[in-house]
């Protein structure tokens, strides 16, 4: 596919103290844009100046949320190269949405073609220090200017990047989460597995009380039950239990996350022993109490390796590892980082070189 490239002849200041840089609030000088029209399929893909859209006020993304993203980051490393981590996994997954959501599905090859070429015009805008990176956010909504429900049949895929340090506030020091009682996230047969904007939104709510109480999200338990743990609002989450590891099993209501998979098969390397299946959270209490809870910790692009040091259920609170980063979640974090930074080899073919 042949992308048009239209540069700006105003490029911003790129940030000047990247320890501040903080998380999405910054914006490169460029984006990617594809239209799609029903009968026509995808086209015009090219690479524009970042801008504001302008859309009908009947575009039906502001009317019923059809809409799916992504989350992927580019990396610079000391050799000065910039790499992506298993970026073919976004754009797969990113057509899993697109099937829920009814909306028609992208060539995942164009896709990740047209973000390396995004990424070489804004090449300077990868951050250089340790710990930073270039977040991406490949998105799609739906812009037909129509008010009955049903699916779109015109849409933009649209790629926006954002230099960015930790997601957490905390970094790498352990988290504060609680179990969410009251509100549910997703069900099996909803759109829980779906990378789209309805389940964030959705949990708002819930983060929003757990941030009053300085807590930094919730974690939530299956919809139905509301006895098994299923994630955290940007993470998936695992646990180690007398020396075994064991993560929610994929079953519909959960994103299956890279992040989460990358650090199953790392793990699995290492010879742990790694369980997806059911958890009751009634099961991560009773270890806790038996002084069996190990470490706990979720797994994100945004959010990396993120250990929990207190997760409270009801009355109970425990408090892991000391509150402080477990050995198994620090060697990840530290294997996860290095192969993404191209500070350690890349033994399982993750990385895909843009320059
Ligand atoms: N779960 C939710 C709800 C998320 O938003 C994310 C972030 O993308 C994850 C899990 C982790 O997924 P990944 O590792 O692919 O970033
Ligand atoms: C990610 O980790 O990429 C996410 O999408 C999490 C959040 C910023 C929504």
């Amino acid at each position: 596919m042949n992308i048009r490239v239209e540069l700006t002849k105003t490029p911003k200041p790129k940030p000047q103290d990247e320890s501040k840089l903080g998380f999405g609030d910054i914006f490169t000088d460029h984006m990617f844009i594809m239209n799609y029209t029903e009968g026509k399929g995808w086209y015009d893909a090219r690479i524009v100046p970042y801008a504001p859209l302008s859309l009908d006020p009947a575009a039906m993304i502001l009317h019923y949320g059809q809409e799916v993203f992504e989350g992927m980051k580019a990396y610079r490393t000391k050799e000065g190269h910039i790499q992506l981590f298993r970026p073919e996994q976004n754009f797969k997954r990113l057509n899993v949405s697109n099937e829920r959501l009814c909306i028609p599905a992208i060539d995942e090859n164009v896709a990740l073609e047209g973000l390396k070429e995004l990424i070489k015009v804004d090449q300077d805008w990868v951050p250089h220090q340790v710990g930073t990176s270039l977040y991406i956010r490949p998105f799609i909504i739906a812009t037909d200017p129509h008010l009955g429900v049903r699916a779109s049949h015109e849409y933009l895929f649209i790629i926006i990047c954002s230099p960015v340090g930790a997601y957490y506030k905390e970094g790498l020091n352990p988290v504060k989460i609680y179990v969410e009682t009251n509100y549910v996230r997703a069900v099996k047969g909803g759109t829980g597995f779906a990378k789209t904007g309805g389940n964030y939104a959705n949990g708002l709510k819930a983060q929003d009380e757990a941030k009053k109480q300085q807590y930094s999200q919730v974690l939530w338990l299956d919809g139905i039950e509301r006895k098994y743990v299923e994630e955290v609002g940007a993470m998936n989450i695992f646990f180690k239990i007398d020396g075994k590891i064991i993560t929610p099993s994929l079953l519909g209501s959960i994103l299956p996350g890279i992040t989460r998979m990358s650090s199953i098969e790392l793990l699995k390397s290492w010879g742990y022993e790694v369980e997806e299946r059911r958890i009751p959270i009634q099961e991560v209490a009773d270890a806790y109490k038996a002084g069996k809870l190990e470490e706990v910790f979720g797994t994100g692009t945004a959010a990396v390796i993120s250990p929990v040091g207190h997760l409270k259920w009801g009355d109970l609170v425990m408090d892991i590892n000391n509150n402080e980063i477990g050995p198994v979640s620090q060697r990840l974090y530290d294997e996860m980082t290095g192969i993404q930074w191209g500070i350690l080899p890349d033994t399982h073919n993750w990385i895909v070189r843009v320059l």
